[in-house]
């Protein structure tokens, strides 16, 4: 293994090149005996206070840091930009490719033998995955994990019930104190959302992809258990890099079909699906939008979580964890693929338990039939729209109505409570450019809240189509990822206030009822309305985003460049 470190290619160098590679580091105090033939292990840090999910990192950091050394590795912590979901504006998505950059050249470009990616709320795990596969070194996964339950009132709550909160504060059945108090309560400890929106559905997929050590997804930030998982990641990196166990030989094809598979069962975030076409595009697996509806219509539904079930991660952890699910759709998935501790899925979950029933259910006698995403298609969306059918109204899974059509967020935010808005239960509210080049960066507005008058008369749901994104603690009838977006001036960019729309889901289907010359005549005459950049990042990103339907990466950064660096620095 010695003379194939990568990193003695910096600190193995005799002459001036080595003594400037070591010198500068060993202002830090570090002895000589640490740059010799040690596995240099990165851990890429994406702590930040403007991070709250990950603003514990630094000391989860300290155990990983143990772990690597414990093992005859030299750890090195490095920090990347950090997406915090809560308060980037205007949406963190806008940033996932940036940051992946910042990741793929700051792992290439530093004398690094292996990477621990330290991943929390929702963009930081897409974007450091997707930035660790274009470069292939042997690579391992820790997620800070959900917060603990929230408490308010006597009763369990978590992100989803921000969504219940604010109909119920609108519709006048809470007041805006209780509303305040209900902050806190919330958000009671360190960690990301304690539901199954995309943090957690992120740290469930890596993993399902075999990137993360067994349990990896669900055990508390707060539970010290947390500390010894990365501790073990620590030594399971070092050993790893010795095996030369890259991300490439654990993210095959399977390794794939089983995270969509499991993601499926734990009514895990649409998000996912954007996230995982972008890491599959990285490493170069070939995966379409098809393969979520083929390989997640035939999945039950066997954690029940919110949103689309009743209780919390840290009841899932209670109940077995992600290890228990995997062994109920065993059947399903494919043991054999290889995870990041050398061992094979089946391997890791074979000897899981699960403890409560009402979390984890049997595959025979699941929570719902009905799981995962379905992928529409129709003269709306020829690209693909994504729902997700375990969060949406059964009633309103085949239904036709009227359009009410807002051109944008803003429009959308002046008219929706107007007390003249002509809606009824049986409209449906259709939101345009909120997609990837359109807003830009597509966040997350497509579960839209409806209209106060009829939330006053006891009405939650409403067919809601967009070509934005969900936040993964939302529900509802929700459909999302619109492509092509209303932005480049296809036939969702003409659809109008008062057309017909007719949904089905069981043929997967999504209907604007207007003839083909009528949409022609209408797109002879379209006019772009969004906002153009014409410098900086935000330019670069509208230029090259690609659509949502395959992963909103940008079209220069798919595949990988490996860890080559081009040239010596001096
Ligand atoms: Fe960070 Fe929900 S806001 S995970």
């Amino acid at each position: 293994m010695k003379d194939k470190l990568r990193s003695q290619g910096w600190f193995g160098k005799k002459g001036k090149d080595g003594f400037i590679y070591r010198a500068w580091m060993k202002n830090q105090g570090i002895p000589d005996y640490e740059f010799r033939d040690k596995p240099v292990i990165g851990i890429c840090n994406t702590w930040s206070e403007l991070t709250p999910c990950n603003a514990h990192f630094r000391e989860l950091a300290e155990s990983i840091k143990r772990g690597v050394s414990e093992a005859g590795g030299f750890p090195v912590e490095f920090p990347v930009m950090s997406l915090g979901e809560t308060l980037i504006k205007p949406t963190a998505m806008l940033y996932r490719n940036q940051v992946s950059m910042d990741v793929e050249e700051s792992i290439r470009a530093n004398p690094v033998d292996g990477v621990v990616l330290m991943c929390g709320c929702d963009k930081t795990t897409p974007s450091l995955v997707m930035g660790a596969c274009s470069v292939n070194l042997p690579t391992l996964v820790v997620s800070g994990g959900p917060m603990l339950t929230g408490k308010f009132k006597g009763r369990d709550i978590g992100t989803s019930d921000i969504w219940r909160f604010n109909d119920a504060v609108r519709a006048g059945e809470m007041s805006q104190e209780d509303l305040t108090v209900s902050e806190a309560c919330m958000c009671r400890s360190r960690g990301h959302c304690a539901v199954m929106g995309t943090a957690s559905t992120m740290a469930s997929m890596v993993e399902s992809l075999g990137l993360s050590l067994p349990e990896n997804a669900a055990i508390p930030a707060a539970d010290s258990r947390r500390k010894v998982l990365a501790q073990m990641s620590g030594i399971r990196i070092v050993e790893m890099v010795k095996e030369n166990l890259r991300l490439s030989d654990i993210l095959t094809r399977e390794a794939f079909e089983n995270s969509i598979i499991t993601n499926a069962a734990i009514g895990g975030s649409t998000n996912f699906i954007i996230h995982l076409l972008a890491i599959a595009g990285r490493i170069g697996v070939p995966l379409t939008l098809n393969d979520f509806d083929k390989l997640s219509a035939s999945i039950p539904f066997i954690a029940n979580i919110q949103p689309s079930g009743k209780y919390f991660m840290e009841d899932l952890y209670y109940a077995g964890g992600i290890p228990a699910v995997m062994k109920e759709i065993d059947r399903f998935l494919h043991g054999k693929c290889i995870t990041v501790n050398g061992k094979t899925m089946r391997e890791n979950y074979d000897t899981a338990e699960c403890y409560n029933r009402e979390i984890i259910s049997t595959a025979d006698k699941p929570f719902n039939p009905v799981s995962g995403v379905a992928i529409l298609k129709g003269n709306l969306c020829e690209n693909g729209a994504v729902i997700k059918p375990s969060a949406a109204t059964p009633a309103l899974m085949k239904h036709s109505g009227k359009a009410i059509v807002f051109e944008d967020i803003d429009d959308y935010k002046k008219r929706i409570d107007l007390p003249d808005l002509d809606v009824d239960e049986t409209s449906i509210l259709v939101l345009k450019n909120v997609g990837p080049i359109g807003y830009p960066g597509m966040p997350e507005v497509g579960n839209m809240a409806l209209p106060k008058k009829l939330l006053a008369k006891g009405i939650h749901d409403l067919v809601r189509i967009s070509d934005g994104r969900m936040s993964g603690t939302g529900f509802g009838t929700v459909i999302l990822h619109a492509s092509p977006e209303a932005a480049l001036g296809g036939n969702f960019a003409v659809v109008q206030t008062g057309d017909v729309i007719s949904l089905d889901v069981s043929k997967r289907s999504l209907v604007l009822e207007v003839s083909a010359a009528e949409l022609e005549k209408r797109k002879k005459v379209w006019k772009s309305s969004y906002k153009k950049y014409d410098r900086g990042y935000v330019s670069l990103y509208q230029q090259h985003v690609e659509q949502a339907h395959l992963g909103a990466d940008m079209d220069f950064l798919k595949g990988s460049s490996g860890s080559e660096v081009s040239r010596d620095s001096h």
